[in-house]
């Protein structure tokens, strides 16, 4: 597919999906979130992609946030059913992603984009950015996830106060709350991410797969989390991955895992 709202790039293993409208500080429209969708879609199929970097075009922002000039006239009804598509095509469809997925924040990160950021597995932020969640001064709520993902990551006061404010917080203080887990400048921003995607790339990308299934338990209702680990962790050694990482490490050599 020909992509209007964004860039996807492929560098060796490395996917690079850019929300590129910058005249709009990339906001996400309904034809970005549908693009991105079947960015992850197919990025999830293809073999030769093995982590995926998401990040934003020009220097200003990352997202700020879904674009309002799309709902504001909606009713209560199709408020609910924007929210509920989003969440399943992609802020949950990323945040449960099999591979990989981390955020490079690269400015304003607001609204749907610091949902957007919060759905990936981790952040990383250059110093200029700017995070938060104003949806109350537009009289509504954060709809993507929001309200459940930012009390997990900073803690239930710190989200308390954020969205009430509807105020923004630097890459500093992100870093300070945990929001963010490096803060670099915005020219090592994505040799940064990059190279912790190379470190990931080591390892075994189907334990990956597993390990982030056994994490995110930990956060879904009536699920139990050790019982997952448990389950995801007898599947492991079910793969040849296991045969060669144990066998290498026993044979004093390098891992070369196959992935499967
Ligand atoms: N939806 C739609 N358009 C948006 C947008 C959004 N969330 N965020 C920015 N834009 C547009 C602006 O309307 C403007 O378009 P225009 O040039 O056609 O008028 C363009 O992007 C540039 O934004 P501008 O406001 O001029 O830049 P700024 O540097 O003065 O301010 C922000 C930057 C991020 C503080 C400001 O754009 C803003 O507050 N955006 C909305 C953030 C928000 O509430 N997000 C949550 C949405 S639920």
């Amino acid at each position: 597919m020909n992509f209007e709202n964004i860039l996807v790039e492929n560098n060796e293993g490395i996917l690079q999906i850019t929300i590129d409208r910058p005249s709009k500080l990339n906001a996400l429209n309904k034809a970005t979130i549908e693009e991105l969708h079947v960015a992850f879609t197919e990025a999830k199929v293809n073999q030769d992609v093995k982590v995926v970097i998401l990040t934003g075009s020009g220097e200003k922002a990352f997202v700020a946030g879904a674009d309002i000039s799309e709902f504001s006239d909606f009713s209560p009804e199709e408020g609910k059913a924007l929210s509920a598509k989003g969440q399943a095509n992609l802020f949950d469809f990323v945040a449960n992603f099999p591979k990989p997925v981390i955020a490079a924040v690269n400015g304003f990160a607001l609204g749907g984009g610091l949902e957007l950021a919060m759905a990936a597995h981790f952040r990383v932020a250059s110093d200029n950015a700017k995070m938060g969640l104003p949806e109350v001064s537009l009289g509504v709520i954060p709809g993507y996830g929001g309200t459940q993902r930012l009390p997990q990551l900073v803690g239930k006061g710190r989200a308390m106060e954020m969205i009430m404010t509807a105020g923004m917080i630097d890459a500093n203080q992100a870093l300070q709350y945990n929001l963010v887990n490096h803060v670099v400048s915005q020219e090592e921003l994505l040799d940064f991410a990059e190279n912790l995607a190379g470190k990931i790339m080591r390892n075994s990308l189907v334990a990956i797969s597993s390990a982030i299934k056994a994490v995110n338990a930990n956060f879904e209702t009536g699920v139990n989390g050790f019982e997952t680990e448990i389950n995801e962790f007898g599947w492991c050694f079910g793969t040849e991955d296991f045969k060669e990482g144990t066998s290498a490490f026993l044979n004093k050599r390098k891992a070369n895992f196959p992935g499967e």
